[in-house]
């Protein structure tokens, strides 16, 4: 493995869990940019929306996407990575990024299930809102993916398995 692998896709996609796994499964070194900003802000991600907005974060997002990148690593990022036009480029120049697609109605099941105040974002969003922001990304999942993996149906550790192989074969 020689190029950064990048873990895109909505909020409930399972990113950051996949990541663990294939850590634990196949010893791939794994970063997750949420944490690397909780950690160098000491601050949970909520608490950076409320206290600073959205646009600081994503601020946070992009220098800490562009610090990782001539690196080689498993990078899972945050649902929002692909709304920069420069973090699209990065994400298709420096590496292979695996989007994990999930159908919509999945997806909110997933996320009805978690804690609400975990995800700013989402705060008070109704299912249609919370469709519209997934519709209106989706397209910029797709023009950052090398390939896609449809994880609705899939386990964790179904998924892991899959991008691992796929890795060993290139
Ligand atoms: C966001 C997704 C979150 C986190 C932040 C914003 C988004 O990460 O980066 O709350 O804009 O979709 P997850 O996708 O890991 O939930």
């Amino acid at each position: 493995m020689s190029k950064t692998v990048y873990l895109i896709g909505f909020m409930g996609a399972g990113k950051t869990s996949i990541g663990k796994k294939l850590e634990a499964l196949w010893g791939y070194p794994v970063v997750d940019t949420d944490e690397m900003i909780v950690e160098k802000e000491k601050m949970p991600i909520p608490e950076i929306f409320k206290r600073f907005g959205e646009v600081h974060f994503r601020k946070l997002e992009k220098e800490t996407l562009q610090n990782l990148s001539s690196s080689s690593y498993i990078v899972t990022t945050g649902g929002g990575i692909v709304l920069d036009p420069q973090n699209r480029q990065l994400l298709k120049e420096t590496g292979r990024t695996v989007f994990l697609y999930c159908e919509p109605k999945t997806l909110i099941e997933r996320l009805e299930k978690d804690d609400p105040s975990s995800r700013p974002l989402l705060h008070e969003k109704s299912r249609e809102e919370m469709i519209e922001l997934y519709e209106s990304r989706l397209p910029l999942y797709e023009e950052c993916a090398s390939f896609t993996i449809d994880t609705t149906n899939l386990s964790i550790e179904e998924v892991a398995t899959l991008i691992a192989k796929r890795l060993k074969s290139e």
